[in-house]
């Protein structure tokens, strides 16, 4: 038995008008303050006007959320008791309103009731929707069950993931008129994010058909539109086409996980602070590679990879498998230079003192991680820190 859960998805232009139809009066918006200096909370808060809701905003949605920030949220949320919960922003604001939403609708339970198998949460739902905006196209957000909140614990702001299905929003309106002002460097971050969403949710452990098509096609848009929109931030098909991919490719990770792309991205954000996307999108050539290596003859990542590659027109039919599958890291490499993209740690600006000081603390946050036990091929220890070091220098993984 296996599932595939997805909130109901209104895309392409005008989706925001959407609203109109769904229930709720009464609507508690989560959102961030560069949002509303921007101008898209204004977008989203003529359209309530427009549609007769009324609504309260709360706009102190941090980066990487804290904990505390989602508490202080939760508590305007039971104050004002809305029959709608909207979040309008990137992952960090819309994985806040998530569990903002269900602390409101359970207001017994504490942030760590939140997990896969508390059969209290199926009951969520009941006071009010989720409806997910993502001003963003990469991190999947508005399709995931899962929240990363920061709470800090020896001595640093480790990020905790609380996972349920039913935190997943109702909604996700994705709409390409939000992700048209997203500066360059992020609109490259939130791409790369969603390209290792749908590569590592096609080899992740987890694996399954429903999350490999929607991964397939995903792959196929960022190819073909992600370079339109780096010349052209504004060309608003193109954004569309992009906004669309990584609400598929969250699809697909976020029913079937990600692997070690994740596992050493989670690690390096939480150590350097790098963005997630610019992280996991640097790791996932030297992952792919690790997996291609794999001696045990029993893992069948590298016919997936070499499929993939045919799929998508990169490789002829009749083409070797390995070679085929070698394919896939091409185009990705390709592609990050095409677009600008950094190819190794050292770009970020780490020092190699800072590396080696923090190596071991990296390592362990990898065991840490959730999707550390997802890759097809097992790392220990030493791989780990191989996969960092190959990473951090540049270096063809050859192991
Ligand atoms: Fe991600």
């Amino acid at each position: 038995m296996w599932f595939f859960y997805s909130p109901g998805i209104i895309h392409g232009e005008d989706a925001i008008d959407f609203l109109e139809f769904i229930p709720g009066e009464k609507v508690f918006v989560v959102t961030d303050k560069i949002l509303e200096e921007l101008g898209y909370l204004k977008k989203l808060t003529e359209k309530l006007d427009q549609f007769g809701k009324k609504y309260m905003i709360f706009n102190d949605v941090q980066p990487d959320p804290h904990e505390d920030d989602v508490l202080t949220g939760r508590q305007q949320c039971i104050d004002y008791a809305p029959d709608l919960v909207i979040a309008l922003g990137g992952g960090s604001v819309i994985d806040t309103a998530k569990v903002v939403w269900c602390l409101y609708e359970f207001p017994d339970i504490v942030l760590d009731d939140i997990y896969p198998f508390n059969a209290e949460l199926y009951k969520l739902g009941n006071k009010s929707k989720l409806v997910a905006i993502p001003t963003t196209s990469g991190t999947g957000a508005e399709i995931t069950n899962v929240s990363v909140i920061s709470r800090f614990l020896d001595g640093i702001w480790k990020k905790h993931f609380f996972l349920h299905k039913t935190i997943i929003p109702s909604y996700a309106i994705v709409d390409p008129i939000f992700p048209l002002g997203m500066p360059p460097k992020l609109t490259l971050d939130t791409a790369f994010d969603a390209l290792a969403h749908s590569l590592e949710g096609m080899t992740s452990l987890w694996k399954n058909e429903f999350s490999y098509a929607m991964a397939l096609k995903a792959i196929e848009l960022i190819f073909k539109y992600l370079p339109i929109v780096a010349k052209d931030s504004k060309d608003i098909e193109a954004r569309d086409y992009l906004h669309q991919a990584a609400t598929m490719a969250g699809l697909a990770f976020g029913n079937s996980q990600a692997q070690y792309a994740h596992t050493l991205g989670h690690s390096w954000g939480s150590v350097f602070h790098v963005p997630h996307g610019r992280a996991v999108g640097i790791f996932l050539p030297y992952v792919l590679q690790f997996c291609l290596n794999n001696p045990d003859e029993a893992d069948k990542t590298t016919d997936l990879l070499g499929k993939i590659a045919k799929q998508l027109g990169w490789a002829n039919w009749d083409e070797d498998t390995k070679k085929s599958a070698k394919t896939v890291i091409k185009k990705v490499k390709e592609l990050q230079k095409e677009v600008g993209f950094p190819f190794n740690l050292k770009e970020l600006g780490t020092t190699k003192e800072d590396y080696d000081k923090n190596i071991d603390v990296l390592v362990n946050l990898c065991f840490e991680d959730s999707t550390s036990v997802l890759g097809p091929r097992p790392a220990n220890t030493a791989e780990f820190k191989k996969l960092y070091e190959f990473a951090f220098e540049g270096k063809d993984v050859d192991f």
